[in-house]
């Protein structure tokens, strides 16, 4: 009663799933009698592998493997493995009818009958050269990637390597120029030392009367002699403070009286030309841990250049603490020729004068303020300098309340 209807709606079901797999555009999908030979063929084998289903029909399915694959065996081991396993699956390289290769996913299924018999197999194809090709691109690329950051970081490490082999070549090379120069300055001060004495010594007549023009004479050895005498010493600083070879003494450091002590020496030279040194300090002026002779001799050298760089108007020092910075700040006020704008970075440089004419005019050879600002460093202080040309200058130094506890031994 009931098997008609049945057998009609299998019927159409089996219909709907050969439309299905004659239609599938995307699967290669046929099958395979017991010796591999094929026995349908979709649209989408045709459209993947190129052949129409009359020419492969009958035809081994070893047609779709490459030569090596079929001279090794591969598609009877794979077929073999189908029929044992119930199912094979691999991805490898099969061939078209035109001979071109695409990357394939393979599944080979064992089909039976209702009793288990094996009557063939079923074989999907499915073409994944695209994804292949993107693969192996971004594998290419990742390789590439990686060789390039190995590249980039040997060379880095190779920049690295001679940076700090010039480094330490550079400091070699600074040491050894250090090093000539205090030898240099050290031996030059002996035979000065002798010129002054000898000049000393005639001038004071033990070996009999001296004229008054040779009395001129002496005496402009004598002031050439001390002239080269101070430029070797500030040589020799700066040579020592540079090559790290000069120590330092800290002691409680009374800042304001050693501000009036140095302006004292120095007042006989303003007062000759005519102009006063004033000191201004807070009245509750810290005492400061420091070295006294490296601060005594940064006032001497801003000192003496404001009375020589000035002819009139005033000299002021002032000091002050500063609560901001933890430290005492000196300010070192001329109302002399002051310095352009353009030669302020560059009055601190060894030998720097402005213009060749100063030397001339005022004597020196610029190394005061070189000195101070080494000395600076190795008080852990700094300094800077604002200038109006023409009206004048101010140099202002800035001292910690106490220094950098490994600083007071430089290596
Ligand atoms: N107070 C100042 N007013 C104007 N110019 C200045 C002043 N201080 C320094 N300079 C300029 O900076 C230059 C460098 O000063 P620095 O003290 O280093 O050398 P110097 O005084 O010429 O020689 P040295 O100090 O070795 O005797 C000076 O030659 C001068 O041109
Ligand atoms: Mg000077």
């Amino acid at each position: 009663m009931g098997t008609r209807p049945d057998i009609k709606r299998l019927q159409s079901r089996l219909d709907s799933y050969r439309l299905l797999v004659e239609e599938a555009k995307d699967y290669a999908i046929f099958l395979l009698d017991l010796e591999g030979n094929v026995t349908s063929w979709n649209l989408g084998a045709e459209r993947i592998k190129g052949y129409r289903p009359q020419e492969i029909i009958g035809k081994h399915f070893s047609t779709f493997y490459t030569e090596e694959d079929r001279k090794a065996g591969r598609p009877e081991r794979n077929l073999q493995h189908a029929f044992k396993e119930g199912r094979f699956e691999d991805e490898g390289w099969r061939i078209r009818k035109d001979g071109s290769p695409f990357w394939a996913d393979v599944v080979i299924t064992r089909i039976e009958d209702e009793q288990g018999n094996l009557i063939g197999f079923s074989k999907i194809t499915r073409d994944l050269t695209e994804r292949k090709r993107a693969e192996d691109e971004i594998r290419k690329l990742k390789e590439d990637l990686e060789h390039r950051v190995e590249e980039r970081t040997a060379e880095l490490k190779e920049a690295n390597k001679i940076l700090k082999q010039r480094t330490a070549e550079a400091e070699a090379a600074d040491r050894l120029k250090s090093q000539f120069v205090s030898n240099v300055s050290h031996e030059l001060r002996t035979p000065i030392n002798a010129i002054i004495g000898y000049a000393d010594l005639l001038k004071s007549e033990v070996y009999g009367p001296v004229a008054g023009e040779q009395r001129e004479a002496l005496e402009g050895i004598e002031r050439n002699a001390g002239d080269l005498a101070r430029l070797v010493n500030d040589m020799l600083d700066l040579a020592k403070i540079v090559s790290g070879k000069m120590s330092l003494e800290r002691t409680q450091v009374n800042l304001g009286a050693l501000i009036e002590a140095v302006a004292a020496d120095l007042r006989p030279f303003s007062e000759k030309k005519g102009f006063p040194i004033r000191c201004v300090f807070e009245r509750e002026l810290p005492r400061i841990e420091s070295d006294a002779s490296k601060i005594k001799q940064i006032l001497v050298n801003l000192l003496s250049n404001a009375v020589k760089f000035t002819d009139r108007g005033e000299i002021t020092v002032r000091a002050r603490k500063r609560g901001d910075r933890d430290g005492v700040e000196v300010v070192v006020q001329d109302t002399g020729i002051g310095i352009r704008p353009e030669e302020l970075p560059k009055i601190f440089d060894p030998f720097h004068q402005v213009d060749g004419a100063s030397t001339r005019e005022y004597g020196g050879v610029g190394l005061g303020l070189a000195i101070v600002k080494e000395l600076l460093q190795l008080l852990d202080g700094e300094i800077r300098v604002e200038s109006t040309y023409g009206k004048g200058s101010a140099f202002t130094f800035l001292l910690p309340m106490r220094g950098q506890p490994d600083s007071t031994t430089p290596s």
